[in-house]
């Protein structure tokens, strides 16, 4: 980055207004250098234009922590040395947005865009319509909140209803800012996108390389992952950025009339704002800009996978609200997913966790946007067969956004046909067990549970995020305990000592400690956890939370009947089959003892439940229609929680009939029976106050009106 030549005004170049001299007060002068480093970080971070070289900046903040060591009164927690990460977490708080984080309808080509342009043209009954055109940057959205100008919470997107709380984590993020500057409102609600920048991913797969480490994926899971990381430290050091995109609530402050301007509002409280951003009339204006950023794609630091297209008055985007959890005022214009042609070198086989024989396509090395690929996916054989891929052809790979390249298909060319069929081999490669093939699965397996290639894989999900959760123990770890014969089962990893690690090539002191210290703690995991990083097929986070719900230990899994299984809503007979044959397995039932006597825990604290004490006790829901915050299984989930029965026919002593969209005929039966009727943002405002269906105080039945994408067909009574 170059440095712009300090400009004749002073205020400029330090910060401060012309001509101050530096205060010999040293509270003073620390305030002095709180304005100045925040002035030049935002010159820095958000413009990419610093007026100080590094050094100077350096130099002041030397200065600012020697002033704060010799007088700790200086220090505050606003003071741009405070921008320092804390301890590791033991977990993320879940947090609801007050608004919904939205997600965008796609147009994939200049039709698309007109067809959206046109259908806005006629809900707005003809009237004339500006639009905002912004890179869509591939990374992961977040939600900032300030209280009188200091920032007060960060929070990931999660599902759109609730995120986490991830503040600690994004205080660490220098482009966000954690005083505000200008005049800001006294509450303000900020999103926007934090992502990796693509030189510090790369420079991060380069250290991982020269380590002999796997290489990470791609920059936008690595960048969730760094702001998902327990330690801020961690988060810290992958120097995130963010573009802050929307400006979502000002409290009782009057908001711009305009998105643009909005823009420049939050620019002048010191937000990052992608200087990309345009004003346009007309769609053609926006399809040039389209391809002009689609040409220009790879200039950039930061992935970008279209153009956001926004209509730009806020009254007219009010008018023309959300469908779904899109706004009907927005449209992602999607860049196209980029192909190149290469040559298959070969096909080979891994062994997966569930011993499904994966095969992967050895491609001659080729760039596909700004990445190296090398290895693409090809699902199965019959797929193989399908697309009619043959070793020695030259293929089509295409990489859209963050995932795994894939084999499209082959290219015409004279003789091709005379290259061997594809087949899968009839021996697993790894452990030579005949491969079994069943009908209606489109995976061929190795079906030996002891498979060496199977027990990586296993071992692989056991440690990892979202299982046992082992931060150390990566994939070449596993490797190496497996190949010196220190782990042949999961629960020999509660079996290694300090001695063992420390004699490993390349493990020293600091890393042992870390593993076994995180080894000891992976004990106390929810049971639900467990029961993911067993890794039994079929059984996944979401299934093995339902287990959880229902049983308060595993050994009253292993002892359920497939029947009992398949009474919990949400797991059919495939899943049953497959958790009873886990349990049956002698090996598995190896591995539960090993777990148990080293003192994992299998069992969890359940807190009774008073069900009398429900408040919803006694009523009656039906869900029916499509919603669109949650499953229709999720809102039985949540108001049986409370107490209700949930059913699926509408009878006289049904309370509720909860109506989403397109609710079909039972909303009929509903009406005709005289049974109140709920739309999704009724049951959602009810389920944030329970109580007001004890206390009496819903509408009667009459004055519920039928669902609508309108406010919520419920009043809840004061
Ligand atoms: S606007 C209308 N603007 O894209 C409200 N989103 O598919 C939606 N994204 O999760 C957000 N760049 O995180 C908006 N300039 C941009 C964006 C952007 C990236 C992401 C956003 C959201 C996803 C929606």
């Amino acid at each position: 980055m170059t440095v712009t030549p300090p400009p004749s005004n002073a205020l400029h170049y330090t910060g401060l207004a012309p001509g101050v001299p530096a205060a010999r007060d040293p509270f003073a002068r620390a305030r002095q250098l709180h304005v100045q480093l925040r002035y030049h970080a935002g010159r820095y971070y958000n413009d990419d234009a610093p007026v100080i070289e590094d050094g100077q900046y350096d130099a002041l903040l030397r200065e600012l922590r020697r002033l704060e060591a010799d007088y700790p009164g200086c220090r505050n927690p606003d003071s741009p040395t405070q921008r320092i990460a804390g301890d590791p977490a033991d977990g993320f708080t879940q947090v609801r947005h007050p608004t919904p984080m939205f997600s965008l309808g796609n147009a994939f080509d200049r039709e698309g865009l007109e067809a959206w342009h046109r259908r806005v043209t006629d809900l707005l009954d003809g009237q004339p319509f500006r639009m905002v055109a912004e890179l869509k940057i591939d990374g992961l959205a977040v939600r900032l909140t300030y209280r009188n100008g200091r920032l007060a919470l960060g929070a990931t997107r999660g599902n759109g209803q609730t995120g986490e709380d991830v503040t600690r984590n994004l205080r660490t993020v220098r482009s966000i800012p954690l005083i505000l500057s200008g005049h800001p409102p006294a509450a303000l609600e900020v999103r926007g996108e934090v992502y990796l920048p693509l030189d510090s991913f790369k420079q991060m797969n380069a250290e991982r390389e020269r380590r002999g480490e796997p290489l990470y994926a791609n920059p936008r899971n690595t960048g969730a992952g760094a702001i998902r990381q327990l330690d801020p430290k961690v988060t810290q050091s992958r120097n995130l950025q963010m573009w802050v995109y929307s400006l979502n609530d000002a409290g009782d402050a009057p908001l711009p009339g305009s998105h643009w301007a909005a823009l420049e509002t939050l620019k002048s409280y010191g937000f990052r704002i992608n200087p990309l951003n345009r004003l346009f009339d007309t769609v053609a204006e926006v399809c040039d800009f389209y391809s002009e950023m689609l040409q220009r794609r790879h200039e950039w630091n930061y992935e970008a996978d279209g153009v956001v297209v926004k209509v730009d008055s806020i009254a007219q985007q009010n008018s023309l609200g959300v469908a779904g959890r899109e706004p009907r005022w927005a449209i992602a214009y999607k860049f196209p997913a980029e192909r190149a042609t290469t040559r298959l070198r070969d096909i080979v086989i891994n062994v997966g966790r569930t011993g499904s024989l994966n095969p992967q396509a050895i491609l001659e090395p080729v760039v596909v946007s700004g990445a190296t690929v090398q290895h693409a996916s090809l699902h199965n054989e019959e797929d193989i067969h399908r697309k009619d891929i043959r070793i020695g052809d030259t293929v089509i790979i295409e990489r859209a956004g963050d995932v795994i390249p894939h084999v499209i298909g082959p290219v015409d060319a004279p003789g091709r046909e005379s290259r061997p069929v594809f087949r899968m081999p009839a021996h697993c490669p790894v452990c030579k067990t005949a491969v079994v093939k069943v009908e209606g699965d489109a995976m061929h397996r190795c079906p030996n549970s002891a498979c060496p290639a199977r027990f990586f894989e296993s071992l692989k999900h056991f440690v990892s995020r979202g299982a046992m959760d082992i931060d150390g123990l990566g994939e070449q770890w596993c490797r190496i305990l497996i190949d010196q014969g220190l782990v042949s089962d999961a629960s020999h990893l509660y079996q290694l000592t300090r001695e063992q690690l420390t004699a490993l090539d390349r493990m020293g002191d600091r890393l042992s400690t870390r593993i076994l210290n995180n080894i000891a703690a992976s004990k106390q995991r929810p049971l639900a956890r467990i029961l993911f990083a067993l890794g039994i097929l079929h059984v996944g986070a979401e299934v093995a939370e339902l287990l959880a719900a229902h049983y308060a230990s595993i050994d009253h899994i292993a002892a359920a009947s497939i029947d009992e299984l398949t009474e919990i809503d949400g797991i059919g007979p495939r899943i049953a089959e497959s958790i009873a044959g886990y349990f049956a397995a002698e090996r598995n039932r190896q591995t539960i003892d090993g777990l148990k006597d080293a003192g994992v825990k299998l069992w969890q604290e359940l807190a009774p439940v008073d069900l009398s004490a429900l408040p919803w006790k006694g009523q009656t829901f039906v869900i029916t229609g499509t919603l669109s915050s949650m499953t229709r299984r999720e809102a039985e989930g949540k108001v049986k929680a409370l107490g209700a029965a949930a059913t699926s026919s509408v009878t006289r002593k049904t309370s509720w009939l909860v109506a989403g969209a397109a609710p079909g005929s039972k909303l009929a039966t509903a009406e005709r029976l005289g049974v109140p009727v709920l739309d999704e943002d009724g049951l959602l405002a009810l389920l944030d106050n329970p109580d007001h269906i004890a206390a009496g105080t819903i509408l009667s039945a009459d004055a519920a009106p039928t669902p609508s994408a309108g406010p919520a067909a419920l009043a809840l009574g004061e």
